[in-house]
């Protein structure tokens, strides 16, 4: 049986690690930064920590980058350092990191190691390594990495876990993770900008948020339903550009509303445009 190793005890190394291992596979243990990671992430689940890289790499036959992206190439650095000084044998190992941006590509000279090198990103945002491991079986898992017969039998056992995983080229990886930016961290930044316009008509903050909350709850669960532009309401999905043009004028009138304008009129064009084109215009 592949013995899984993690190299940072951090959430998603954590999440991934009580997954596996609560689906019988041999998770080998934890390496981190910080000793103490190691050892709280590697008591959850009953595995070993290490206090030395090269034993969570010698330990394992898959190896798992759960390190923040900036500390990817560096990491992978270390080991390739380890197998030139021969206290490493990367050959045949599976190397992963879970980055949404980067690709596999980070693990450079890859073939020069004999190694096997993939990353594979949840489309989760992941705070509680805990509440990841109940919504891993429901959420999409992508996989990109060179085509070997070993990228197909990880990605088999990847699915006889019981997850979701799709194919990617490292060519769409920055598009990719753009565009799971926009559905999530995106959509803070248009909460927050109505929430400004709405403390602009005197609303306090508070005030606000409740306001808000079943607006933007009840609008979300209908686009994930029945999809963005199917469930479309208000002004632009009615044809109503006098109203729209109401809405533009007034965040014209005021320099400090620029941000909100550009917001606002970059969208109203984006829904305008492919409303008509996905057949919503009733
Ligand atoms: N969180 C998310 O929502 C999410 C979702 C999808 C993908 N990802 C990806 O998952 C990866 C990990 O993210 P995360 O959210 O789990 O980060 P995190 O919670 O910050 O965990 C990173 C862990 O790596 C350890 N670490 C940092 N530098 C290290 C080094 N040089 N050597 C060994 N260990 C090191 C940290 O140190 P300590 O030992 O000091 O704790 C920490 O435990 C990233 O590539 C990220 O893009 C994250």
């Amino acid at each position: 049986m592949q013995r899984i190793g993690f190299i940072g005890a951090g959430k998603v190394g954590r999440a991934l690690g009580m997954y596996f291992s609560g689906n019988g596979r041999t998770v080998s243990g934890y390496y981190s930064r910080s000793i103490n990671s190691a050892q709280n992430a590697a008591a959850c689940i009953g595995a070993t920590y290490y206090e030395d890289l090269k034993d969570v790499a010698n330990a394992s036959d898959v190896l798992f980058l759960t390190v923040p992206d900036r500390s990817i190439g560096q990491v992978w650095d270390q080991l390739v350092c380890l197998q030139q000084k021969g206290e490493v044998l990367l050959n045949g190992k599976v190397l992963v990191h879970c980055s949404g941006s980067l690709s596999s590509d980070i693990f450079s000279n890859l073939s020069e190691t004999g190694a096997f090198g993939f990353s594979l990103h949840p489309i989760l945002a992941v705070s509680d390594p805990e509440i990841a491991v109940e919504q891993f079986p429901t959420c999409i898992f992508t996989l990109e990495g060179e085509a070997s017969s070993r990228k197909e039998a990880f990605f088999s056992e990847l699915q006889a876990m019981g997850l979701t995983v799709a194919q990617i080229s490292k060519e769409k990886k920055v598009r990719y993770h753009g565009a799971c930016v926009m559905a999530s961290n995106l959509v803070n930044g248009l909460l927050a900008a109505s929430q400004q316009m709405l403390m602009g008509c005197g609303l306090d903050e508070s005030l606000c948020e409740k306001a808000l909350t079943p607006l933007f709850l009840g609008n979300a669960n209908a686009a994930a339903t029945r999809g963005p532009i199917q469930s479309l309401t208000g002004p632009i999905q009615r044809g109503d550009m006098v109203t729209v043009q109401k809405h533009i004028g007034e965040l014209s009138k005021e320099k400090d509303d620029a941000e909100l304008l550009a917001i606002y009129t970059a969208l109203s064009n984006y829904l305008e445009h492919h409303k008509g084109v996905n057949g919503n215009e009733r």
